[in-house]
């Protein structure tokens, strides 16, 4: 059963059909797909979503999309997810985003990130979660350390997806313990 969860301004619920055609609109977006090797064509962004959609059934979580309550619109996806492929700090649960163009600069990422920190922690019992991505991407690294991510600079690893010599491939690690998420849930401000 795919998780149902509800902040203050999304819903973050399982996927439809009618998410296809927005989903493969923003994964086709360059701007969007700036940090990955390339744009996903639309038989890419429905394998994606069907990925997800068995990853779900499999693990009970996976990512999943982001609807604005107040429009109903379909904003991109935000999730946690066990990677499939072998990295340095695997088996673990990665928490990851991709939100449409006009999604961006609201805060909408950061508020649903949180709410699956608190379901990985709270629901699943997880001791930690992980966020990787492309040096280059600032704007995911701002949102890994706004929900209280930290890096540490020797977990800096080349992803292995990527070919060598590509500028894509230099990824960082950004990681959150469970007591350290509860700490600062406590800590004031
Ligand atoms: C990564 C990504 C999700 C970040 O989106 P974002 O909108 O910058 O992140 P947030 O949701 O945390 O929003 C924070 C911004 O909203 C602003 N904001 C406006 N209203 C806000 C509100 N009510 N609450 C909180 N923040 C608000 C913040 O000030 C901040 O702006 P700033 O970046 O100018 O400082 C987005 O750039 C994206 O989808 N990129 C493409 C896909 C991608 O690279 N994914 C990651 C792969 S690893």
């Amino acid at each position: 059963m795919a998780v149902e969860l509800e902040t203050e301004r999304l819903l973050l619920r399982p996927w439809r059909e009618t998410d296809l055609e927005p989903f493969a609109e923003l994964c086709a977006d360059s701007e969007v797909m700036r940090y990955f090797p390339a744009v996903l064509s639309r038989e890419e962004s429905k394998a994606l979503i069907e990925r997800a959609v068995m990853k779900t059934r499999d693990d009970g979580f996976c990512f999943q999309p982001v609807e604005e309550k107040a429009s109903g619109r379909f904003l991109g996806f935000v999730g946690l997810s066990r990677p499939v492929w072998d990295l340095p700090f695997t088996p673990c649960v990665e928490i990851g985003w991709r939100l449409a163009r006009t999604a961006w600069g609201q805060g909408f990422a950061s508020e649903a990130a949180r709410t699956w920190l608190r379901f990985g922690y709270e629901t699943l019992g997880l001791a930690e979660i992980v966020s990787f991505t492309a040096v280059q991407n600032t704007p995911s690294q701002a949102v890994m350390r706004r929900i209280g991510m930290r890096r540490d600079e020797a977990d800096d690893f080349d992803h292995p997806q990527i070919g060598e010599g590509h500028p894509l491939r230099p990824h960082v690690l950004y990681r959150l313990s469970r007591t350290d998420w509860m700490r600062s849930l406590a800590a004031p401000g």
